[in-house]
């Protein structure tokens, strides 16, 4: 286990918190004031420390701007109803961090590295995590190659940084999103189940066609046949159809989401019928036009539950029953921040309280 003594600390001289207007917050703008850094030299993570947030200096040759040998991860920290900092899961995402890097090459985060050094800035900046309902601390690790060298190879230097930023919800109103059927975003073997920066650089072109169009986000479907649907690239994608709930399973292609897993999770528990499993396109769109598609929605750490109210597919768009009328939906999301508050019993243990 790391002592505390392990990370330097530098506060900064004045917080930023008072030029905040905590209850209009846009995703991912304000930055609370610190972040953490570590630095991999030597087959070691060394230099651990907190400091003011700044911009960073990088040599030009890096190879992460190069080359993208870069991964992230999103989590969030709340406050509960007695005051308390509890953040939803994070060993979840640690783990799924080390996925990330051992598929792209970069060395493993010990799991008490990133838990210590995600403890140790929360209890800093622990006035940054709001209390107003729906909001929260967003928290983003992320590691990325340092190597000042212009070639193909794996990066022997890296470093890993967390920074925070108070959020509300990301997307503001019930969701449109355009099936795609021409654009991929990940094939098999590909590095799809990977929380890659290149995987989000790639699916930017098709989701701003699906923009101009009016759609919010795109709904991807699989790379041979665009037959089967995969993810939404900021969220994975649920649908209830007839009661019950069906959602892609997480091959290689699809990023095996945390708040998908605990969606899932409170849906079996509840003795709901859920199926994971690969789904057609033409399944959803079938149920779109008799009515049995009930309910269709994302499921994302920063989205948490995305209603979508509306699906295009090819030239024709279907709306989706009435948001008031969803069961399931609504009452995951109020589950999920009942227990995020502490109203709720914590059942699974899923708050990691500092
Ligand atoms: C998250 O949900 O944490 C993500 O990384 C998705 C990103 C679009 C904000």
């Amino acid at each position: 286990m790391l002592e505390t003594s392990e990370i330097s600390v530098q506060k900064v001289e004045k917080s930023k918190i008072k030029e905040v207007d905590f209850n209009n917050i846009p995703f991912g703008r304000v930055y609370s004031d610190h972040m953490f850094i570590a630095d991999y030299k030597d087959g070691e993570w060394t230099d651990l420390r907190i400091q003011p947030y700044e911009n960073l200096s990088l040599a030009p040759a890096s190879s992460v701007i190069h080359y993208g040998q870069s991964i992230f991860e999103g989590l969030k920290a709340y406050k509960t109803k007695s005051g308390e900092t509890a953040i939803f899961r994070p060993k979840a995402n640690a783990a799924r961090l080390n996925k990330s890097a051992e598929r792209m090459c970069i060395p493993e985060v010990p799991e008490d590295l990133f838990m210590h050094a995600l403890k140790e800035l929360l209890k800093l900046d622990s006035a940054w995590i709001p209390d107003q309902p729906g909001n929260s601390l967003y928290i983003r690790p992320f590691v990325f190659a340092m190597d000042d060298y212009i070639g193909i190879k794996p990066s022997d230097t890296y470093r890993f940084m967390i920074i925070t930023c108070p959020v509300s919800s990301y997307y503001t109103e019930p969701v449109k999103v355009k099936i795609e059927t021409k654009y991929t975003r990940a094939a098999e073997g590909g590095t799809g189940f990977a929380k890659a920066a290149g995987n989000y650089a790639g699916a930017l072109y098709p989701a701003r066609q699906a923009q101009k169009l009016g759609y919010h986000q795109l709904l991807w479907t699989d790379a041979k046949e665009h037959k089967y649907f995969e993810e939404s690239g900021t969220m994975n994608i649920m649908f209830v159809i007839n009661d019950t709930l069906i959602t892609p399973e997480a091959g290689s292609t699809i990023l095996r989401g945390i708040t998908r897993d605990s969606v899932l999770t409170l849906a079996r528990d509840w003795g709901m019928k859920v199926e994971e499993r690969r789904i057609t396109v033409e399944e959803v769109i079938n149920a779109a036009k008799d009515g049995t598609l009930q309910e269709a929605f994302g499921a994302g750490t920063a989205a948490t539950i995305a209603h979508i109210k509306l699906i295009g597919y090819e030239d024709t768009d279907y709306t989706l029953p009435a948001i008031e009328e969803r069961k399931f939906s609504n009452k995951v999301l109020k589950a999920m921040d009942a227990i995020k508050s502490g109203e709720a019993e914590d059942k699974f243990g899923w708050l990691h309280m500092i």
